[in-house]
């Protein structure tokens, strides 16, 4: 019979691999198998996620985001209407129609792309202008913009930390920001704790080149936020910089949606705000903030931006306009954080566990893979759209049910979810 030993197990392989017994960790690496062999034994895996209705991902819309998603269902082939609570377009800019003719006009002007990279070629007056917006917008000199958040996040670190400098990251940043520290030292503290941070920053002083902290403004699993004003506090003491990735944070939270360095009341005081154009601003590509001199170096160092082509025409154009929208339409924000509240307070009466959660992203802390994805089965056949997530997305015992709102949810799509969350919520005994 043939051993395979997997991430985390040994298995005899007589008995099919079964999602029960194994999770996605398992499959990262398959010792003495190719990455063919891998893929087989994880096609066993992920078969059998589908056949227990576990396979709640990849679900095909037909409508885009929006309160209500048309999807397509997987098992049963129908069309079905769901209340859509696993979006990050907080504020539905992708479907405001100042996003959508801005857009437009960029396609019919520059055409459906870039055609080059932004180095050679690849840069328009809209890029330009888009820079210059974020900056401006994030209270930094200069700006520079990718293609996707990943890669400006993963590409900016890896241009500017090597062997002799550290990250001092914290445990729950977002893979993009874990994976650009790749190249150099790392030191991981405890989720938010300011007391761990200070502790590791005691340890690597004096130690490496450079010092850089690097955090989530808003969290993406847990919806929390960072406390920044502390950290930026802590890496002055300490000869650090800082680094604060505002995905979700950006058109959320602070007085005009400007992110978490406005919520605090620090804008200016942090070193590189990094973010995103998917998220609240409702298109595509990603962006670095800071200093004048640091983005130049990043304009030929840093690869994800060098040997990729430049942001398309349309999403520059939606892009610019988001933003204007953020700023100039308060109410869709007020809007929002209505819907926040009035979702926060339903379910903490109903008694789900949220963690720390505090704006638009709500975890639902079960901690039993099986019983979320049975929850997320259940939610599914009653057209609640929400997404399981589970080890390694986030720790072990930590899985949830993560769910997200946006403003043009109503309270009718927020009751129907509540009722909904509450029945299942019983069916498990989560509450
Ligand atoms: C915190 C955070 N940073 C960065 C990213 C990457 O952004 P993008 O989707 O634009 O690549 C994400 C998206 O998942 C995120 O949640």
């Amino acid at each position: 019979m043939e051993k395979i030993l997997l991430m985390n197990k040994d298995i005899i392989k007589e008995n099919r691999i079964d999602s029960i017994n194994y999770s996605l960790a398992d499959f990262m690496d398959v010792e003495n198998h190719d990455i063919m062999a891998r893929a087989r034994l994880f096609k066993e895996y992920s078969n059998d996620l589908f056949e227990r209705k576990h396979a709640q991902y990849r679900r095909v819309s037909i409508n885009g985001s929006g309160p209500l998603m048309k999807v397509k269902d997987d098992y049963t082939g129908e069309i079905k209407e769901m209340i859509y609570l696993a979006s990050n377009d907080y504020l539905n800019l992708t479907k405001h129609p100042r996003v959508i003719d801005a857009g437009k006009a960029a396609l019919e002007k520059y055409g459906s792309g870039a055609g080059s990279a932004p180095l050679l070629g690849g840069t328009f007056d809209l890029h330009i202008e888009l820079e210059q917006k974020v900056a401006k917008f994030k209270a930094c000199e200069s700006a520079i913009i990718y293609t996707s958040g990943f890669g400006s996040n993963c590409g900016t670190l890896l241009s500017m930390l090597g062997k002799s400098d550290i990250a001092i990251i914290d445990m729950l940043a977002h893979a993009s920001l874990i994976d650009g520290c790749k190249n150099t030292n790392t030191k991981v503290f405890k989720h938010n704790d300011m007391d761990s941070l200070e502790q590791a920053l005691s340890k690597v002083k004096d130690k490496y080149r450079t010092k850089l902290i690097v955090v989530d403004g808003v969290y993406s699993m847990d919806g929390d936020i960072a406390k920044l004003d502390k950290i930026v506090e802590l890496a002055k003491a300490y000869g650090a910089y800082v680094m604060v990735d505002e995905a979700h944070a950006t058109g959320v939270i602070g007085k005009t949606g400007r992110g978490t360095c406005q919520h605090f009341n620090i804008e200016g005081k942090v070193d590189i705000v990094a973010g995103t154009f998917s998220k609240t601003l409702g298109s595509v590509g990603g962006f670095i903030a800071a200093s004048e001199e640091l983005i130049e170096l990043l304009h030929f160092y840093s690869r994800t931006y060098m040997f990729s082509t430049g942001m398309t025409p349309q999403a520059a154009g939606s892009s610019i306009a988001a933003m204007e929208v953020v700023e100039d339409e308060p109410q869709l924000r007020e809007q929002l954080w209505n819907n926040i509240h009035y979702f926060k307070k339903n379910l903490i009466d109903l008694g789900f566990n949220l963690g720390d959660a505090e704006t638009s992203i709500f975890p639902i802390i079960i901690g039993d893979d099986l019983k979320v994805k049975d929850m997320c089965r259940r939610l599914h056949e009653m057209n609640i759209y929400v997404n399981p997530v589970i080890y390694p997305a986030v720790r072990k015992k930590a899985s949830r049910i993560r769910m997200s709102i946006m403003s043009a949810h109503t309270k009718e799509h927020l009751d129907t979810a509540l009722n909904a969350l509450e029945q299942v919520g019983r069916e498990y005994n989560i509450i």
